[in-house]
Protein backbone atom coordinates (compact mmCIF):
# COMPACT_ATOMS: atom_id res chain seq x y z
CA UNK A 1 0.00 0.00 0.00
CA UNK A 2 1.30 3.78 -0.96
CA UNK A 3 1.45 6.25 1.76
CA UNK A 4 -0.81 9.17 1.04
CA UNK A 5 1.45 11.99 -0.17
CA UNK A 6 2.86 14.24 3.06
CA UNK A 7 0.72 17.42 3.13
CA UNK A 8 2.63 20.44 2.07
CA UNK A 9 2.60 23.86 3.01
CA UNK A 10 4.44 27.66 2.02
CA UNK A 11 4.24 30.15 4.52
CA UNK A 12 5.13 34.02 4.07
CA UNK A 13 4.96 37.02 6.58
CA UNK A 14 4.63 39.99 6.27
CA UNK A 15 4.75 42.76 9.54
CA UNK A 16 6.12 43.63 13.28
CA UNK A 17 7.74 40.61 15.24
CA UNK A 18 4.36 39.88 16.18
CA UNK A 19 3.87 38.38 13.04
CA UNK A 20 6.74 37.08 12.79
CA UNK A 21 6.71 35.20 16.07
CA UNK A 22 2.71 34.18 15.21
CA UNK A 23 3.88 32.72 12.10
CA UNK A 24 6.73 30.36 13.83
CA UNK A 25 3.89 29.27 16.36
CA UNK A 26 1.33 28.82 13.06
CA UNK A 27 4.40 27.24 11.52
CA UNK A 28 5.29 24.92 14.54
CA UNK A 29 0.88 23.81 14.49
CA UNK A 30 1.06 22.66 11.17
CA UNK A 31 4.42 20.69 11.10
CA UNK A 32 2.14 19.15 14.47
CA UNK A 33 -0.86 18.53 12.06
CA UNK A 34 1.39 16.29 9.54
CA UNK A 35 2.29 19.21 7.30
CA UNK A 36 5.83 20.03 6.19
CA UNK A 37 6.98 23.18 5.22
CA UNK A 38 8.48 23.96 1.47
CA UNK A 39 10.54 26.94 0.49
CA UNK A 40 7.80 27.59 -2.70
CA UNK A 41 4.49 28.01 -3.47
CA UNK A 42 4.88 25.97 -6.53
CA UNK A 43 5.80 23.12 -4.17
CA UNK A 44 2.88 23.41 -1.80
CA UNK A 45 -0.39 21.88 -1.33
CA UNK A 46 -1.78 24.90 0.85
CA UNK A 47 -0.04 28.49 0.57
CA UNK A 48 -0.32 31.07 3.70
CA UNK A 49 0.09 34.82 4.00
CA UNK A 50 0.93 35.95 7.21
CA UNK A 51 -0.30 39.73 6.60
CA UNK A 52 -0.47 43.13 7.73
CA UNK A 53 -2.70 46.09 7.76
CA UNK A 54 -0.32 48.92 9.70
CA UNK A 55 -0.15 50.56 5.84
CA UNK A 56 -2.12 50.35 3.27
CA UNK A 57 1.50 49.28 0.89
CA UNK A 58 1.38 46.62 3.41
CA UNK A 59 -2.46 45.59 2.61
CA UNK A 60 -1.81 45.50 -0.84
CA UNK A 61 1.04 43.56 -0.88
CA UNK A 62 -0.80 40.48 -0.08
CA UNK A 63 -4.00 41.19 -2.66
CA UNK A 64 -0.65 41.75 -5.26
CA UNK A 65 0.42 37.88 -4.01
CA UNK A 66 -2.50 36.30 -3.97
CA UNK A 67 -3.71 37.25 -8.17
CA UNK A 68 0.25 36.60 -8.79
CA UNK A 69 -0.58 33.33 -7.79
CA UNK A 70 -4.21 32.68 -8.64
CA UNK A 71 -4.02 30.20 -11.58
CA UNK A 72 -2.50 27.78 -9.52
CA UNK A 73 -5.88 26.59 -7.72
CA UNK A 74 -6.28 24.89 -11.06
CA UNK A 75 -3.45 22.47 -10.10
CA UNK A 76 -5.46 22.20 -6.78
CA UNK A 77 -3.72 24.61 -4.20
CA UNK A 78 -5.65 26.19 -1.22
CA UNK A 79 -5.28 29.48 -0.22
CA UNK A 80 -5.33 30.81 2.99
CA UNK A 81 -4.86 34.40 4.60
CA UNK A 82 -3.99 34.42 8.38
CA UNK A 83 -3.11 38.08 10.60
CA UNK A 84 -4.05 41.43 10.37
CA UNK A 85 -5.66 41.97 6.87
CA UNK A 86 -7.47 38.89 7.38
CA UNK A 87 -8.85 40.38 10.66
CA UNK A 88 -9.85 43.41 9.48
CA UNK A 89 -11.49 42.45 5.91
CA UNK A 90 -12.54 39.02 7.11
CA UNK A 91 -14.96 37.71 4.34
CA UNK A 92 -14.71 40.32 2.11
CA UNK A 93 -11.08 39.03 0.94
CA UNK A 94 -13.78 35.69 -0.13
CA UNK A 95 -14.66 38.18 -2.78
CA UNK A 96 -11.77 39.91 -3.85
CA UNK A 97 -9.56 36.45 -3.94
CA UNK A 98 -12.29 33.92 -4.66
CA UNK A 99 -9.70 31.10 -4.72
CA UNK A 100 -8.74 31.94 -0.72
CA UNK A 101 -10.73 29.34 1.26
CA UNK A 102 -8.97 30.04 5.08
CA UNK A 103 -9.47 33.61 6.60
CA UNK A 104 -7.99 33.56 9.99
CA UNK A 105 -7.55 36.20 12.41
CA UNK A 106 -4.01 36.14 15.16
CA UNK A 107 -7.08 35.38 17.53
CA UNK A 108 -8.15 32.17 16.48
CA UNK A 109 -5.05 30.28 15.56
CA UNK A 110 -5.72 27.71 18.48
CA UNK A 111 -8.26 26.51 16.14
CA UNK A 112 -6.04 25.92 13.27
CA UNK A 113 -6.13 22.07 13.72
CA UNK A 114 -10.06 22.22 13.15
CA UNK A 115 -9.96 24.59 10.73
CA UNK A 116 -7.33 22.54 8.07
CA UNK A 117 -9.34 19.24 8.46
CA UNK A 118 -12.27 21.11 7.26
CA UNK A 119 -10.21 22.74 4.48
CA UNK A 120 -8.40 19.26 3.75
CA UNK A 121 -12.27 17.69 3.43
CA UNK A 122 -12.86 20.59 0.74
CA UNK A 123 -15.06 23.59 2.66
CA UNK A 124 -14.45 26.33 0.67
CA UNK A 125 -14.96 29.14 2.77
CA UNK A 126 -13.31 28.70 6.27
CA UNK A 127 -13.29 31.63 8.78
CA UNK A 128 -11.48 32.57 12.17
CA UNK A 129 -12.55 35.85 12.98
CA UNK A 130 -12.88 36.89 16.91
CA UNK A 131 -13.86 40.00 17.99
CA UNK A 132 -12.00 42.52 20.20
CA UNK A 133 -13.68 41.17 23.24
CA UNK A 134 -11.83 37.61 22.63
CA UNK A 135 -9.74 36.70 25.71
CA UNK A 136 -7.75 33.88 23.51
CA UNK A 137 -4.33 33.92 23.64
CA UNK A 138 -1.98 31.40 21.49
CA UNK A 139 -0.47 29.66 23.49
CA UNK A 140 1.40 26.39 21.69
CA UNK A 141 3.81 23.78 22.95
CA UNK A 142 4.58 23.87 18.95
CA UNK A 143 6.78 26.31 18.14
CA UNK A 144 9.34 26.26 14.99
CA UNK A 145 11.81 28.87 16.18
CA UNK A 146 13.50 29.93 13.23
CA UNK A 147 16.85 31.18 15.30
CA UNK A 148 18.49 28.60 17.36
CA UNK A 149 20.41 31.28 19.76
CA UNK A 150 18.03 34.54 19.82
CA UNK A 151 13.63 34.29 20.15
CA UNK A 152 10.72 35.70 21.43
CA UNK A 153 8.32 34.89 23.62
CA UNK A 154 5.14 36.50 23.81
CA UNK A 155 3.83 38.50 26.96
CA UNK A 156 1.06 40.67 26.06
CA UNK A 157 -1.12 40.46 23.05
CA UNK A 158 -3.82 43.09 21.56
CA UNK A 159 -3.66 47.56 22.52
CA UNK A 160 -5.89 49.44 24.35
CA UNK A 161 -4.63 52.31 23.32
CA UNK A 162 -6.40 53.73 19.74
CA UNK A 163 -4.22 55.86 18.71
CA UNK A 164 -6.27 57.52 16.03
CA UNK A 165 -4.36 56.58 13.37
CA UNK A 166 -3.99 53.10 14.26
CA UNK A 167 -5.36 49.32 13.27
CA UNK A 168 -3.80 47.14 15.86
CA UNK A 169 -6.55 47.33 18.16
CA UNK A 170 -8.94 45.98 15.77
CA UNK A 171 -6.68 43.56 14.07
CA UNK A 172 -5.58 42.19 17.08
CA UNK A 173 -8.17 42.83 19.85
CA UNK A 174 -8.10 43.97 23.54
CA UNK A 175 -5.30 44.03 25.39
CA UNK A 176 -4.35 40.36 27.29
CA UNK A 177 -1.51 39.42 29.32
CA UNK A 178 -0.13 35.77 29.54
CA UNK A 179 1.00 35.07 33.43
CA UNK A 180 4.27 35.78 34.65
CA UNK A 181 4.82 32.04 35.23
CA UNK A 182 3.63 31.31 31.89
CA UNK A 183 6.17 33.42 30.51
CA UNK A 184 9.33 32.31 32.97
CA UNK A 185 8.23 28.56 32.12
CA UNK A 186 8.86 29.03 28.37
CA UNK A 187 11.91 31.39 28.78
CA UNK A 188 13.34 28.23 30.94
CA UNK A 189 12.17 26.01 28.35
CA UNK A 190 14.09 28.08 25.85
CA UNK A 191 17.20 28.04 28.08
CA UNK A 192 17.09 24.61 28.58
CA UNK A 193 17.30 24.27 24.42
CA UNK A 194 20.10 26.55 24.37
CA UNK A 195 18.43 30.18 23.51
CA UNK A 196 21.01 32.66 25.25
CA UNK A 197 19.04 35.98 24.14
CA UNK A 198 14.94 36.22 24.86
CA UNK A 199 13.03 39.06 23.39
CA UNK A 200 9.58 39.69 24.85
CA UNK A 201 6.87 40.62 22.75
CA UNK A 202 3.49 42.75 22.77
CA UNK A 203 1.95 45.83 21.40
CA UNK A 204 2.44 47.68 24.63
CA UNK A 205 4.45 45.42 26.90
CA UNK A 206 4.34 48.64 29.22
CA UNK A 207 0.97 47.92 30.33
CA UNK A 208 1.90 44.51 30.66
CA UNK A 209 -0.57 42.84 33.88
CA UNK A 210 0.12 39.48 35.51
CA UNK A 211 -3.06 38.25 35.58
CA UNK A 212 -1.95 35.91 38.57
CA UNK A 213 -1.00 39.62 40.37
CA UNK A 214 2.59 38.69 40.93
CA UNK A 215 4.76 39.93 39.08
CA UNK A 216 4.60 44.05 37.18
CA UNK A 217 6.50 44.31 33.58
CA UNK A 218 9.98 45.43 35.56
CA UNK A 219 9.87 42.98 37.54
CA UNK A 220 8.94 40.12 35.02
CA UNK A 221 12.28 41.58 33.24
CA UNK A 222 14.48 41.06 35.95
CA UNK A 223 13.00 37.30 36.09
CA UNK A 224 13.70 36.52 33.24
CA UNK A 225 16.96 38.14 33.04
CA UNK A 226 17.89 35.45 36.21
CA UNK A 227 16.55 32.55 34.28
CA UNK A 228 20.06 30.58 34.20
CA UNK A 229 22.17 31.03 30.79
CA UNK A 230 20.00 34.05 30.16
CA UNK A 231 22.40 36.19 28.85
CA UNK A 232 20.11 38.73 27.14
CA UNK A 233 17.02 40.07 27.34
CA UNK A 234 14.95 42.44 24.81
CA UNK A 235 11.71 43.98 25.07
CA UNK A 236 9.71 45.76 22.53
CA UNK A 237 7.29 48.02 22.04
CA UNK A 238 7.35 50.40 24.88
CA UNK A 239 4.60 53.43 25.11
CA UNK A 240 5.42 56.78 26.48
CA UNK A 241 1.89 56.91 28.45
CA UNK A 242 2.88 53.15 30.37
CA UNK A 243 6.70 53.51 30.93
CA UNK A 244 8.13 53.66 34.26
CA UNK A 245 10.96 54.51 35.89
CA UNK A 246 11.31 51.25 37.23
CA UNK A 247 11.96 49.71 34.03
CA UNK A 248 15.43 52.33 33.73
CA UNK A 249 15.92 51.02 37.15
CA UNK A 250 15.79 47.15 36.15
CA UNK A 251 18.12 47.92 33.29
CA UNK A 252 20.65 49.11 35.60
CA UNK A 253 20.59 47.03 38.14
CA UNK A 254 20.44 43.87 35.60
CA UNK A 255 23.27 42.46 33.37
CA UNK A 256 21.30 40.57 30.91
CA UNK A 257 18.77 43.04 30.15
CA UNK A 258 20.45 44.91 27.27
CA UNK A 259 21.09 48.54 26.72
CA UNK A 260 18.04 49.68 24.68
CA UNK A 261 14.88 50.96 24.91
CA UNK A 262 12.76 51.58 21.80
CA UNK A 263 10.18 54.03 22.39
CA UNK A 264 7.85 55.33 19.85
CA UNK A 265 6.83 59.02 19.80
CA UNK A 266 5.27 59.93 17.02
CA UNK A 267 5.71 63.12 16.79
CA UNK A 268 7.20 65.88 18.62
CA UNK A 269 3.99 68.64 18.78
CA UNK A 270 2.35 68.50 21.70
CA UNK A 271 -0.44 69.72 18.79
CA UNK A 272 -0.36 66.42 16.89
CA UNK A 273 0.39 63.94 19.58
CA UNK A 274 -2.98 65.13 20.67
CA UNK A 275 -4.99 64.62 17.59
CA UNK A 276 -3.45 61.22 17.29
CA UNK A 277 -4.50 60.10 20.53
CA UNK A 278 -1.13 59.01 22.21
CA UNK A 279 -2.33 60.50 25.19
CA UNK A 280 1.37 62.15 26.39
CA UNK A 281 2.74 65.46 25.48
CA UNK A 282 6.17 66.28 24.35
CA UNK A 283 7.44 67.12 27.93
CA UNK A 284 6.18 64.22 29.09
CA UNK A 285 8.00 61.91 26.29
CA UNK A 286 10.97 63.94 27.17
CA UNK A 287 10.08 62.95 31.14
CA UNK A 288 10.68 59.56 29.58
CA UNK A 289 14.17 60.47 27.61
CA UNK A 290 15.25 61.74 31.21
CA UNK A 291 15.06 58.30 32.99
CA UNK A 292 16.88 56.70 29.98
CA UNK A 293 19.71 59.18 29.93
CA UNK A 294 20.52 59.51 33.90
CA UNK A 295 20.60 55.37 34.09
CA UNK A 296 24.11 54.32 35.09
CA UNK A 297 24.46 52.68 32.18
CA UNK A 298 24.85 53.75 28.57
CA UNK A 299 20.75 52.99 27.31
CA UNK A 300 20.67 53.42 23.37
CA UNK A 301 17.54 54.91 22.18
CA UNK A 302 15.21 54.27 19.18
CA UNK A 303 11.87 55.24 17.90
CA UNK A 304 8.85 55.60 15.53
CA UNK A 305 7.70 58.93 13.96
CA UNK A 306 4.69 59.57 11.58
CA UNK A 307 5.03 62.30 9.03
CA UNK A 308 1.89 64.03 7.36
CA UNK A 309 -0.14 63.11 10.33
CA UNK A 310 -3.69 65.50 9.10
CA UNK A 311 -2.85 69.04 10.34
CA UNK A 312 0.71 68.30 10.44
CA UNK A 313 1.47 71.71 9.32
CA UNK A 314 5.48 72.75 8.71
CA UNK A 315 5.75 74.29 12.38
CA UNK A 316 4.69 70.86 13.99
CA UNK A 317 6.98 69.03 11.47
CA UNK A 318 9.76 71.33 12.74
CA UNK A 319 8.94 70.36 16.24
CA UNK A 320 9.70 66.81 15.23
CA UNK A 321 13.01 67.32 13.52
CA UNK A 322 14.37 69.78 17.10
CA UNK A 323 13.17 66.56 19.39
CA UNK A 324 15.49 64.26 17.29
CA UNK A 325 18.25 66.87 17.71
CA UNK A 326 17.28 66.86 21.47
CA UNK A 327 17.08 63.42 21.93
CA UNK A 328 20.09 62.18 19.76
CA UNK A 329 18.49 58.71 18.81
CA UNK A 330 20.45 55.39 17.91
CA UNK A 331 17.37 54.79 15.50
CA UNK A 332 14.68 56.60 13.79
CA UNK A 333 12.06 54.18 11.81
CA UNK A 334 9.78 56.97 10.16
CA UNK A 335 6.82 56.47 8.32
CA UNK A 336 4.61 58.41 5.95
CA UNK A 337 1.22 58.77 7.43
CA UNK A 338 -1.53 55.70 6.24
CA UNK A 339 -5.43 56.43 6.00
CA UNK A 340 -6.61 53.14 7.63
CA UNK A 341 -10.01 51.66 7.70
CA UNK A 342 -12.10 52.10 11.23
CA UNK A 343 -9.64 53.60 12.54
CA UNK A 344 -10.84 57.47 14.05
CA UNK A 345 -8.52 59.55 11.82
CA UNK A 346 -10.03 58.17 9.20
CA UNK A 347 -12.82 60.79 9.45
CA UNK A 348 -9.86 63.35 9.02
CA UNK A 349 -9.14 64.57 5.31
CA UNK A 350 -5.90 63.74 4.64
CA UNK A 351 -5.07 66.78 2.72
CA UNK A 352 -1.15 66.66 2.55
CA UNK A 353 -0.10 65.53 -0.72
CA UNK A 354 2.28 62.07 -0.99
CA UNK A 355 4.84 64.55 -2.44
CA UNK A 356 4.98 66.48 0.70
CA UNK A 357 4.85 63.80 3.02
CA UNK A 358 7.94 62.48 0.78
CA UNK A 359 9.99 65.03 1.44
CA UNK A 360 9.53 65.74 5.11
CA UNK A 361 9.96 62.03 5.42
CA UNK A 362 13.75 62.68 3.31
CA UNK A 363 14.28 65.76 5.49
CA UNK A 364 13.68 63.44 8.47
CA UNK A 365 15.54 60.26 7.32
CA UNK A 366 18.79 62.72 6.29
CA UNK A 367 19.24 64.40 9.78
CA UNK A 368 18.84 61.63 11.39
CA UNK A 369 21.63 60.17 9.80
CA UNK A 370 24.06 62.78 11.15
CA UNK A 371 22.82 61.95 14.22
CA UNK A 372 23.19 58.49 14.15
CA UNK A 373 26.53 58.72 12.46
CA UNK A 374 28.09 61.04 15.32
CA UNK A 375 26.12 58.51 18.05
CA UNK A 376 28.30 55.63 16.83
CA UNK A 377 31.46 57.71 16.20
CA UNK A 378 31.43 57.40 20.51
CA UNK A 379 31.62 53.91 20.26
CA UNK A 380 35.02 54.28 18.27
CA UNK A 381 37.65 52.82 20.87
CA UNK A 382 35.19 51.19 23.13
CA UNK A 383 35.23 47.44 23.74
CA UNK A 384 31.43 45.48 22.89
CA UNK A 385 30.61 42.32 24.11
CA UNK A 386 28.71 41.11 20.59
CA UNK A 387 26.66 38.35 20.13
CA UNK A 388 27.92 36.77 16.86
CA UNK A 389 25.05 36.40 14.09
CA UNK A 390 26.79 35.04 11.23
CA UNK A 391 29.44 35.75 8.65
CA UNK A 392 29.54 38.11 5.42
CA UNK A 393 32.42 35.47 3.52
CA UNK A 394 32.59 37.75 1.10
CA UNK A 395 34.16 40.67 2.97
CA UNK A 396 35.57 37.99 5.60
CA UNK A 397 34.18 39.91 8.12
CA UNK A 398 31.63 38.11 11.12
CA UNK A 399 28.25 40.38 11.66
CA UNK A 400 27.97 40.73 15.29
CA UNK A 401 24.95 42.81 17.67
CA UNK A 402 25.88 44.78 20.90
CA UNK A 403 24.03 45.07 23.93
CA UNK A 404 22.57 47.92 22.20
CA UNK A 405 20.99 46.21 18.83
CA UNK A 406 23.79 47.91 16.63
CA UNK A 407 25.37 45.73 14.12
CA UNK A 408 28.88 45.52 14.51
CA UNK A 409 30.84 43.89 12.02
CA UNK A 410 34.31 42.29 13.17
CA UNK A 411 37.25 41.28 12.10
CA UNK A 412 39.12 38.37 13.36
CA UNK A 413 42.29 36.14 12.90
CA UNK A 414 41.74 32.56 11.38
CA UNK A 415 42.42 30.76 14.47
CA UNK A 416 39.78 32.43 16.64
CA UNK A 417 37.20 29.78 17.47
CA UNK A 418 33.45 31.86 16.87
CA UNK A 419 30.19 30.76 15.04
CA UNK A 420 27.09 32.16 15.61
CA UNK A 421 25.50 32.17 19.04
CA UNK A 422 28.77 32.99 21.01
CA UNK A 423 29.55 35.99 22.82
CA UNK A 424 32.98 38.13 21.93
CA UNK A 425 34.58 41.18 22.57
CA UNK A 426 35.12 43.69 19.80
CA UNK A 427 37.17 46.97 19.71
CA UNK A 428 35.41 49.33 17.72
CA UNK A 429 37.25 51.14 14.89
CA UNK A 430 34.79 52.51 12.82
CA UNK A 431 31.41 54.07 12.73
CA UNK A 432 28.58 54.34 9.68
CA UNK A 433 25.24 55.60 10.61
CA UNK A 434 23.69 52.01 10.32
CA UNK A 435 26.66 49.87 11.56
CA UNK A 436 30.00 50.41 13.36
CA UNK A 437 32.65 48.60 12.46
CA UNK A 438 35.49 46.22 14.80
CA UNK A 439 38.30 44.30 15.52
CA UNK A 440 38.07 41.20 17.80
CA UNK A 441 40.23 41.67 20.99
CA UNK A 442 42.17 38.56 22.25
CA UNK A 443 41.92 35.09 22.14
CA UNK A 444 38.33 33.65 22.10
CA UNK A 445 36.90 30.07 22.99
CA UNK A 446 33.56 29.06 21.47
CA UNK A 447 30.83 29.43 23.69
N1 LIG B 1 2.63 49.40 19.31
C1 LIG B 1 3.67 50.12 18.77
C2 LIG B 1 3.85 49.96 17.28
C3 LIG B 1 2.69 49.88 16.39
S1 LIG B 1 2.91 49.78 14.67
C4 LIG B 1 3.50 51.56 19.20
O1 LIG B 1 2.55 51.92 19.83
O2 LIG B 1 4.35 52.36 18.90
C5 LIG B 1 4.51 50.37 14.33
C6 LIG B 1 4.56 51.77 13.85
O3 LIG B 1 3.86 51.94 12.63
C7 LIG B 1 3.94 52.79 14.76
O4 LIG B 1 4.77 53.12 15.83
C8 LIG B 1 3.72 53.95 13.84
O5 LIG B 1 4.86 54.77 13.76
C9 LIG B 1 3.50 53.29 12.48
N2 LIG B 1 2.10 53.38 12.05
C10 LIG B 1 1.02 52.85 12.65
N3 LIG B 1 -0.09 53.18 11.98
C11 LIG B 1 0.29 53.95 10.93
C12 LIG B 1 -0.41 54.61 9.87
N4 LIG B 1 -1.73 54.57 9.78
N5 LIG B 1 0.33 55.31 8.97
C13 LIG B 1 1.68 55.37 9.06
N6 LIG B 1 2.37 54.78 10.04
C14 LIG B 1 1.70 54.07 10.96
FE1 LIG C 1 -1.24 51.16 17.53
FE2 LIG C 1 -1.09 53.00 19.39
FE3 LIG C 1 -1.62 50.47 20.07
FE4 LIG C 1 0.79 51.14 19.20
S1 LIG C 1 -0.18 51.87 21.10
S2 LIG C 1 -0.39 49.38 18.56
S3 LIG C 1 0.37 52.71 17.69
S4 LIG C 1 -2.93 51.84 18.88
FE1 LIG D 1 1.11 44.83 11.01
FE2 LIG D 1 -0.58 43.59 12.54
FE3 LIG D 1 1.94 43.88 13.28
S1 LIG D 1 -0.99 45.39 11.36
S2 LIG D 1 2.51 45.80 12.34
S3 LIG D 1 1.24 42.73 11.56
S4 LIG D 1 0.15 43.90 14.59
Amino acid sequence: MSEAPQKTFYLETFGCQMNAHDSEKVVGTLVSQGYRQVPTVEEASLVLYNTCSIRDKAEQKVFHRLADYKKLEAQGKKFGVLGCVAQQEGNKIFERAPHVSLVCGSASYRNLPQMLIQIEDGARRVTGLDDRATDECFETEFTARTNPHRGYITIIEGCDKFCSYCVVPFTRGKERSRTSLSVLAEARQMADLGYSEIQLLGQNVNSYRDPAGRKSFAELLLAVGEVQSIKRVRFTTSHPRDFGRDIVEAIDSSPALCDHVHLPVQSGSTRMLLAMQRLYTRDKYQECISWIKSARRDISITTDVIVGFPGETEADFEQTLSLLDEVHYDGVFAFKYSPRPNTPAIGLEDAIPDAEKSRRLNVLLERQRSIQKSRNQKHIEEHCEVMVEGKNEVRNQWIGRTSQNKTLNFTADSEARIQPGSYVPVRVTAAFPNSLVGELVGAVSAS
